[in-house]
């Protein structure tokens, strides 16, 4: 990365693309790290000297020395969960301490009656298959402008205030879902504590950013997430309650989008999902239990068996297309190695009409069958390979299809979990 360069990450599927990792190698040439959107909903799988580190909230990036990482205005942050995994990284040989983290005073507080709302919903009818962090009703409550941001931490009589008028609101939902309400000392107090621990990490973090950029540092933007989980663009309802887009950056951390340089869109090989909603190209029964097998798809927040499927290039198109893509990553090539037949989707069959973009209407989408290519399978050891021209014909083709149809260059190529495992097509520069 350029002096001055700022990069936004985004998974272009339904999340699990492997941004962590993506997030981590970019890193290295990054001079602070920020998430602009969700929650600790996200969950990075990193493999760095043979250890594997799993992280919600603190983004990938932290694990090079001397980086600077924010949780952006747009998040929503459950102090606890914060704290744990602050406290995860302690005991990994890592201390985050003011300057090191910051914290948007504008970021969400998720709050202990917002899981128990997310869990309640998710035990009842009209489950979306969500992580049960607290993640909707955080944002719901944002929307409503009753929600606790992490600057009312810095001013408790403010903090109880807000408490107990979102409280009284809250327990309504709860009790009219079957819950238990929750007593507001019971909330206070862990909250006081926590947001004593919190506040020296608090700080206007768009203001920040700002003096970065000027200094020439190099920010890194980590979506988290895929566009396809996007609330307005993703597949509505079984979407996630934020942006995904990298577009995001601009209302998430309050840095505007003309200052992005690059905006890379991550994409696995093949497709995965969790939790509920349409996926023309899943693979049901054995195939599918194959490539989860193979690709050790089990979600890293919530250990869930991930749905599996074929790559889907409309899709793939689409989340290019309103995700802002302009280069891709993709991931997990290795995992298709000897997958025999292989295939993609090159299109889609509603009402006996062919259909090369991917459906708006979600249910269009659910009705859509995957119009299958096969193309050459790969076999090897990809994990060798250490560019482009070392690896099997049949796989080089399988990245050339890619490019042609979603238009997008492939700029690296992450051949497995390791940091070294990737190949980089095209260095960073403008
Ligand atoms: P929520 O974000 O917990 O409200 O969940 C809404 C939907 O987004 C569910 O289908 C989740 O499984 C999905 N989701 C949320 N975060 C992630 C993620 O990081 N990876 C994959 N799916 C996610």
């Amino acid at each position: 990365m350029q002096p001055g360069m700022n990069i936004v990450v985004v998974g272009t599927q339904w999340g699990d693309e492997g941004k962590g990792k993506v997030v981590d190698l970019l890193s290295e040439q990054a001079d602070v790290i920020v998430r602009f959107g969700g929650g600790n909903n996200a969950g990075h799988t990193l493999v760095v000297d043979g250890r594997q580190l799993v992280l919600h909230l603190v983004p990938s990036g932290v694990l090079h020395a001397n980086k600077r990482v924010v949780l952006g205005d747009g998040m929503v942050v459950d102090p606890a969960a914060l704290l744990e995994e602050l406290a995860h990284l302690e005991r990994s040989g890592l201390s985050l301490g003011p300057q090191e983290l910051l914290l948007s005073s504008k970021a969400h507080l998720i709050l202990p009656y917002h899981r128990a709302l997310d869990e309640l919903r998710e035990t009842t009818t009209g489950a979306l298959g969500t992580t049960r962090r607290g993640i909707g009703p955080a944002y719901e409550d944002k929307a409503a402008r009753r929600g606790l941001r992490a600057g009312d931490l810095l001013h408790p009589a403010r903090l109880r205030a807000r408490l107990e008028a979102a409280l009284a609101e809250a327990n309504r939902r709860i009790v009219g879902a079957g819950g238990t309400p929750h007593a507001l000392e019971q909330v206070l107090e862990p909250l006081e504590r926590h947001g004593a621990q919190l506040a020296p990490h608090v700080a206007d973090t768009s203001l920040f950013l700002d003096q970065q950029a000027r200094a020439g540092r190099r920010l890194l933007f980590e979506g988290a997430q895929g566009v396809l989980l996007d609330l307005d663009h993703g597949t509505y309802p079984f979407v996630t309650s934020s942006t995904t887009l990298g577009g995001g950056v601009s209302a998430g951390a309050g840095f505007a989008a003309h200052r992005i340089d690059l905006v890379v869109g991550v994409a696995k090989a093949y497709v995965t999902r969790v939790g509920d909603g349409p996926f023309p190209t899943e693979l049901a029964g054995e195939a599918g239990a194959t490539l989860r097998a193979r690709g050790k798809e089990y979600g890293a927040t919530t250990g869930r068996p991930r749905r599996c499927g074929w790559l889907d290039l409309p899709a793939l198109r689409y989340a290019a297309r309103v995700g802002g893509v302009q280069a891709l990553a993709l991931t997990k090539l290795d995992v298709l190695s000897e997958v025999d037949p292989l295939k993609v989707c090159v299109a889609y069959e509603l009402e006996g009409r062919r259909v090369e973009d991917f459906p708006a209407d979600p249910d269009d989408l659910a009705r859509a069958a995957p119009v299958l290519v096969e193309v050459a399978p790969f076999s090897g050891e990809l994990a060798r390979a250490n560019a482009f021209e070392e690896m099997p014909e049949n796989a080089r083709r399988y990245i050339e299809l890619i490019e042609r149809e979603s238009g997008l260059p492939v700029r690296w190529v992450s051949l497995g979990p390791g940091r070294e495992q990737t190949l980089i097509r095209q260095p960073l520069s403008l």
